[in-house]
């Protein structure tokens, strides 16, 4: 057999036939209509991921009673009005040869929507983990209602042409609210021990099977641990999953985490490895006797074809691996795994934006297609352009690809001695080596692609006043900012990317002036190196979220590691051994100190800006140089300047 061929060997499931065993589970685009209904937006996404060639498809959340609609722009499958727009869903999967499944979903009170309008419920009055309002007790009715609102809605995706659907018993939603002792506390039949919470999913999985017949696949997705204080264990799950299946699952799609979970285990960030969760995907399977789905971080169909050919699984998804790059399994048949894009786990354009930021929808912060490709131009340009690129980090190098892949003539002019910008630093804190495969990664794609890439050159007005491109993209990134600090010129003080890049030691008693990203992640670098930390914020809340994983992570590495955050605190001067701060009106000396880092942050550098635009030349400021910000706007701002070409 050929390569991968655990991977790329057919299942069978009821009367569904898989082409291979990788899968696109569920993820939530919010990019269907404002009225729940599939359009072209949803369309054209679906269309492009389809065409990975996963042996199935799943859905999004599909929402199958208004009591647990998760908002605007979230699919439905409650009425009959969605049929239509499912139909061109499934038509559209099955049009790129996958089978699709449509995630039967009700949120329970994990509605932010919900709740604001006091309108959303729960198995118990007990607070959202996540949103803190408390949601209204479920009567006996309305779970008679919902549990038969399954039924129906399975009985609607079958009519549109779904080949499965898939129950949504994970992630915190209603029915782990129901299977965990966390928010049900019922004293009827759908409470008490675990078994007992777990008889609203084993009467939604009847209701199902009922409703759509026995021929016809039904996957169950399942949080196989809580992960969260006092949650269910997979071996608490373990010894009922037998009795869970009877009731109607084909498949077990063995997930992780809660609403609530610390760190965003569901889509878990880079210190989780490939496959990190398919042990518990193999303890369910030796209970149960039908198909197990595995998930977690897999990115590359090697590790995923090596799970399944050691039994720990009989199915992998990809999750954010294929927003990252859809074309991943195409690569992977053609033996050409190293042009594949791996996700980073940086949740950036993904979870996190479609969590955090109100009104977005799914895009991915290293893939500039995914969630545009109604934007994305396919078609070469009509006439192709000279195009200067100035710097080569994300932006830059985003913009050259894109622009090389239109036709037009890129050339990226880098003033230090090798291309990738500040991803070079960024990737050396513990766990960001990531960052670093996937810039070297992107400049081999450029470099393929023709572009030329002429390191240690400071572009000058004179010099593009004389190469004359059509076109000047500046993406120079920023340059650091020196906070006015008496003490300054001490021997002890140098700068986070001195000590990222190896030229300046860590020191034993560090104190870092800055607590952003960089600061912060300069901080869990000098950790690892022995140091002790004291971080100087002078904001009052940490720049660093908490509620994004990489944020959550860090803040526990560096507080289990002894590091100390000081918020709302400035540093008045520098001493040879200390440092004095302000601290609400107090003076502090922190002592001994042998060595301060500044990390205070970056400014745009779009100097050459004002030579374009005194000289009419066409011009684009992209990425840090417009503003330091995250990856995400780097990338989307290169891919847009070149697009505009
Ligand atoms: C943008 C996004 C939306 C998601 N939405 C859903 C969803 O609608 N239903 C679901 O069961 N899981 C959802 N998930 C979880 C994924 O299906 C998957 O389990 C998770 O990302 C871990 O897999 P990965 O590491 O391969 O990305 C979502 C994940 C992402 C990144």
């Amino acid at each position: 057999m050929s390569r991968l061929e655990h991977l790329f060997a057919p299942i069978r499931i009821r009367n569904m036939e898989l082409a291979n065993r990788a899968v696109m589970p569920p993820m939530g685009t919010w990019l269907s209509e404002d009225d729940a209904s599939v359009g072209d937006r949803l369309l054209a996404y679906i269309s492009r991921q389809a065409q990975s060639g996963a042996g199935l498809i799943i859905s999004e959340v599909a929402c199958v009673h208004p009591s647990g609609s998760a908002g605007k722009r979230h699919m439905g499958a409650y009425d009959d009005r969605f049929i239509p727009g499912l139909k061109q869903f499934a038509r559209t999967i099955h049009d790129a040869g996958g089978k699709a499944a449509l995630q039967l979903h009700h949120a329970g009170r994990e509605s932010f929507f919900l709740l604001q309008q006091g309108q959303a419920v729960g198995p118990s009055a007990l607070p959202s983990l996540v949103f803190r309002q408390t949601p209204n007790e479920m009567t006996p009715e309305l779970i008679e209602e919902v549990i038969e609102a399954f039924g129906r809605a399975a009985v609607r995706a079958r009519e549109a042409g779904f080949d499965a659907v898939e129950v949504h018993g994970a992630h915190g939603y209603l029915l782990t609210q129901f299977l965990s002792a966390l928010s049900n506390i019922r004293q009827d039949r759908y409470g008490g021990d675990l078994e007992g919470r777990a008889t609203m999913l084993i009467e939604v999985l009847a209701s199902v099977r009922k409703a759509v017949g026995d021929d016809f696949p039904v996957l169950l997705r399942i949080s196989a641990e809580e992960f969260i204080k006092d949650g269910y264990m997979v071996e608490d799950l373990v010894p009922i999953l037998p009795k869970i299946v009877a009731a109607g699952a084909d498949v077990i799609h063995a997930s992780i985490g809660t609403h609530g979970s610390p760190g965003g285990i569901t889509s878990a960030p880079q210190e989780y490895e490939a496959g990190f969760n398919a042990w518990r995907a193999q303890k369910i399977k030796e209970v149960v006797d039908v198909p197990v789905i595995a998930v977690g971080r897999f990115t590359d169909p090697a590790d995923a074809d090596a799970c399944l050919a050691r039994g720990e699984a009989d199915m992998i998804s990809f999750g954010r691996q294929q927003l990252a790059d859809p074309d991943y399994l195409i690569k992977a048949r053609a033996g050409r795994t190293g042009d594949i894009r791996q996700c980073i786990a940086c949740n950036q354009g993904c979870i996190e934006r479609i969590m955090f930021e109100p009104g977005s929808s799914v895009r991915c912060a290293i893939n500039p297609e995914t969630g545009q490709e109604r934007d994305y131009p396919r078609v070469k340009a009509a006439t192709p352009q000279t195009v200067w690129i100035v710097g080569s980090g994300p932006a830059g190098l985003t913009a050259a690809a894109e622009a090389a892949r239109l036709g037009h003539r890129a050339i990226i002019l880098e003033e230090a001695d090798q291309p990738g910008g500040q991803i070079r630093y960024a990737a050396r804190p513990p766990h960001k080596e990531i960052y670093g495969r996937w810039i070297d990664w992107l400049i081999g794609q450029v470099r393929d692609m023709g572009v030329e890439i002429k390191t240690g050159t400071a572009v000058t007005g004179a010099m593009i006043d004389e190469g004359r491109p059509d076109a000047v993209i500046l993406a120079a990134g920023g340059t650091k900012i020196v906070p006015p600090l008496p003490g300054l010129d001490l021997p002890l003080v140098c700068d986070a990317w001195q000590v990222l890049d190896g030229r300046v030691q860590a020191g034993t008693d560090v104190v870092v002036v800055g607590g952003g990203l960089i600061g912060m992640e300069t901080a869990d670098f000098l950790r690892t190196k022995g140091a002790t930390v004291v971080i100087i914020e002078m904001l009052k809340r940490s720049p660093v979220a908490k509620v994004t994983s990489h944020g959550y992570m860090l803040h526990k590495r560096l507080r289990d590691g002894g590091c100390r955050l000081m918020l709302g605190a400035q540093v008045e001067r520098i001493e040879s051994d200390a440092v004095v701060v302000q601290v609400e009106g107090e003076t502090q000396t922190l002592s001994p100190v042998d060595q301060v880092v500044l990390a205070v942050g970056m400014k745009p550098r779009d100097d050459l800006k004002a030579h374009l635009e005194a000289k009419g030349i066409r011009h684009f400021v992209v990425g840090d140089a417009a503003g330091p910000r995250r990856i995400i706007e780097a990338t989307e701002e290169g891919a847009r300047a070149a697009w505009s070409l």
